[in-house]
């Protein structure tokens, strides 16, 4: 097997939309949410001490952090985790906890022909795989870092996480968006999430070579403190491709007039939202 070199595909999420302040927010926000998801991924895969991991899509690396520590103590027993993201903001957030058997690098799911073939026992994508437009050629540079035998694990979300009508929250943004000036300025249609069902997830992957182990559709549940970080979450964990689409001098109006519309669905404990994770894992035949 080969790992291919093409440039990432042209509907791909931008990456240009990030900034220092919004990989501060990343790092806080996503602490009670994704990162409770990919201690668990962690734990179901059976991460253990002297495994190598890559962490592709790491953000700013609380995952691959808590995986450093599955591993091993640095340097002892040959555990090492590398996590990798496109995003530089996000890496130079995330170098802080680099240690002996911890590194990070800027690196694109896309291309991972630059890492040694076979090299690395786990691979875990953490709230990644739905940002990846090219899906059997994400897959295919998976299968090529892995030894035979290795495993992959992914926390994604599937379609139709809300179970039926837009999630409240999502309406609830979208309505101010439909509102002038922001009407203005139509998001790109390409700029969405790529989201696959679990009997794709499972042809996907055997087509690049897995055999699925565990697909399974789990409940998954967000809570936000305020309409504010509501808001601030959403912006953050996409990179800024929330809000990407307007001018940058209507932000600030545009990230009110969502707040406002999400002020409608507090309740005593925040604004919750009741939704769905797909767990896939699978290992390299
Ligand atoms: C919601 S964040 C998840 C971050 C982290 N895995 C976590 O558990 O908190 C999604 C991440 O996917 C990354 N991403 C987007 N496109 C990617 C690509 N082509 N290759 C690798 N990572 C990508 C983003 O840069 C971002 O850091």
């Amino acid at each position: 097997m080969t790992a291919t070199s093409k440039a990432p595909t042209d509907d791909a999420p931008s990456l240009a939309h990030d900034s220092d302040e919004l990989a501060a927010d990343y790092e806080k926000l996503s602490a009670p949410q994704q990162f409770e998801s990919g201690k668990r991924l962690a734990a179901d895969l059976g991460i253990g001490a002297g495994e190598r991991v890559l962490d592709v899509g790491c953000g700013t690396g609380l995952l691959a952090e808590h995986i450093a520590g599955l591993v091993g103590p640095p340097g002892s027993n040959g555990g090492h985790v590398l996590g990798i993201d496109p995003l530089p903001l996000r890496i130079e957030v995330a170098q802080v906890k680099a240690r002996a058997n911890l590194a990070f690098e800027v690196g694109d799911a896309n291309d991972l022909g630059a890492l040694p073939e076979a090299s690395f026992d786990v691979v875990v994508l953490n709230a990644v795989f739905h940002w990846l437009p090219d899906k059997p050629r994400a897959l295919g540079q998976f299968a090529w870092v892995l030894r035979e035998g290795g495993r992959i694990g992914m926390n994604t979300r599937p379609p139709n996480a809300s179970g039926g009508a837009r999630f409240p929250m999502y309406e609830a943004m979208a309505q101010a968006m439909a509102e002038p000036p922001f009407d203005r300025y139509p998001r790109l249609p390409a700029r969405g999430v790529y989201q696959v069902e679990p009997e794709e997830m499972r042809a996907l992957l055997e087509a690049a070579g897995f055999t699925p182990t565990r697909i399974e559709v789990r409940p998954s549940v967000q809570v936000h403190a305020t309409p504010e970080a509501a808001v601030r979450f959403s912006e953050a964990s996409s990179f800024g491709n929330l809000l990407g689409h307007l001018p940058p001098e209507l932000r600030p109006a545009a990230r009110a007039a969502m707040a406002n519309r999400l002020a409608g669905l507090m309740t005593p404990e925040g604004i919750v939202q009741q939704g769905q994770r797909l767990v896939a894992m699978a290992v390299r035949a």
